[in-house]
């Protein structure tokens, strides 16, 4: 069975460390796995809920496709687009709100989190997220969706979205199997990276600022003042007996970003023996980190100038995605008894 695998990222910002790793590392995989259609967006359109600044996306949108590109996405062997730039979604979109129950999109926690967020500005396109979402989704006939925590509500009422459809209309949706995020990659202060403000590495940071951040404000195991003292690498949080223990967030990137379990269980014995210490193991944690980051800089700069490039990639990219999603909104309009004249 032929897998198509699809992932959507809001035009608000660049890439940061914890999406490099935690999942368009995984993207890049995906290209090479047999019979598997990678489809990666930038989801403008979902940007606009709670849009800015306008030039700042379009902006955004650009250095994102030049990010992926930096870490790998070929494409060539993967299909990146705009979401705007593919009006079938927007059409599906519409469809399939006459088929979603209003109560559901103002009871999911994502709706609730967005009203919170943006109280002055709860416009409409906030109500409807979800079925947008859907419409990315479902469009393509995507059969798998990785995302991280936040978006799995998103995620499973495309599925049911697509159930209901099926149940009223007949057999007309694949229904997409969700792939919660791989890894959580913890940021400085140990909560999931991007979830706080300033706990991320930028992927265009220097080497030397990633180290200074580290140093000056990575969190390791509290109880482990001195370099010699022994220290717990593992992090145990157990909110309801109040527990929060161990390395915040150091060690757990290492299991990331340093090669061999060999090379990491050396470095969780020293840290509990108490023979490597925190400035230490940050030190070694930043050169992993160069490792990785330092190729994918040389490539993004060589992109840095290249918007025309950017734009054909987009452009070919767009006319794929809609050929692709053109079928499906075809017969969703011929079932649901439209005709186009
Ligand atoms: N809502 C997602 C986010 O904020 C982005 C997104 C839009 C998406 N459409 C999607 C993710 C479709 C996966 C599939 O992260």
């Amino acid at each position: 069975m032929s897998e198509i695998i699809l992932s959507g990222i809001r035009a608000t910002g660049r890439l940061h460390f914890g999406n490099l790793l935690g999942a368009v590392q995984h993207f890049v995989r995906f290209q090479e796995a047999p019979d598997t259609t990678g489809l990666y967006f930038v989801a403008d359109l979902h940007t606009l809920t709670t849009l800015k600044d306008p030039d700042d996306m379009r902006r955004n949108l650009k250095e994102i496709v030049k990010d992926y590109i930096a870490a790998g996405l070929d494409p060539n062997k993967s299909i990146l687009y705009a979401q705007s730039s593919v009006p079938e979604i927007s059409v599906l979109s519409l469809l399939l709100s006459m088929v979603q129950p209003y109560g559901d999109l103002i009871r999911i926690p994502t709706f609730k989190e967005l009203a919170r967020k943006n109280p002055d500005n709860l416009n409409f396109g906030i109500v409807t997220y979800p079925v947008l979402m859907a419409a990315d989704i479902l469009g393509p006939q995507a059969t798998l969706v990785p995302v991280g925590e936040d978006q799995v509500p998103n995620v499973e009422l495309a599925a049911a979205l697509a159930r209901r459809f099926n149940a009223r209309f007949g057999g007309t949706f694949t229904i997409p199997r969700m792939m919660e995020e791989m890894v959580k990659v913890p940021g400085l202060d140990g909560a999931k990276m991007g979830k706080s403000d300033g706990n991320s590495i930028a992927i265009d940071d220097s080497i030397e600022a990633i180290g200074e951040a580290y140093r000056k404000r990575g969190v390791t195991d509290p109880k482990k003042v001195r370099a010699g003292d022994p220290g717990n690498p593992y992090r145990v949080v157990d909110v309801a007996k109040g527990v929060d223990e161990g390395c915040r967030s150091v060690y757990a990137v290492h299991e990331l970003v340093t090669p061999g379990e060999t090379s990491t269980r050396e470095i969780a014995n020293t840290c509990i023996a108490g023979t490597l210490g925190c400035a230490e193991c940050k030190r070694m944690l930043v050169d992993r980190i160069a490792a990785i980051l330092e190729p994918f800089q040389e490539r993004r700069a060589k992109l840095a100038g290249q918007d025309d490039f950017i734009t054909d990639i987009l452009h070919e990219g767009g006319r794929k995605a809609r050929a692709l999603i053109r079928p499906t909104v075809e017969a969703v309009q011929g079932k649901m008894g439209l005709v186009i004249y």
